[in-house]
């Protein structure tokens, strides 16, 4: 599927993502702006949080365990605040759409 990628300055990202890879690591390897990813998606670095569109929200289990802790860490968390490593892309999300937050720290 083609994901949506809006940078906090409004720029936009149109990057492939292979179902079962999370938007982590598509977002990675297009090397997007605004996205680090720095443990490799071991829910254990924070700094591959992003926003999911409140139209995407409820396509992914919510978040649990660690990966809600370590969102408390994260600068300007907001209600649709993920941990972008920890969702998975599957067979029919195209037109995803994930907005960055102005920096990971
Ligand atoms: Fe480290 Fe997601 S990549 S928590």
């Amino acid at each position: 599927p083609t994901l949506t990628f809006i940078e906090h300055s409004g720029t936009t990202h149109e990057v492939h993502g292979e179902v079962g890879q999370s938007v982590m690591q598509a977002a990675t390897f297009a090397m997007l702006p605004g996205i680090q990813g720095d443990c490799g998606g071991a829910c254990s670095c924070a700094t591959c949080h992003a926003y999911v569109d409140e139209a995407w929200v409820e396509r992914f289990p919510p978040a649990e365990g660690t990966e809600v802790d370590m969102l408390d860490n994260v600068t300007e968390r907001r209600a649709n605040s993920r941990l972008s490593c920890q969702l998975v892309i599957a067979e029919g999300m195209d037109g995803l759409l994930i907005r960055l937050p102005a920096s990971q720290y």
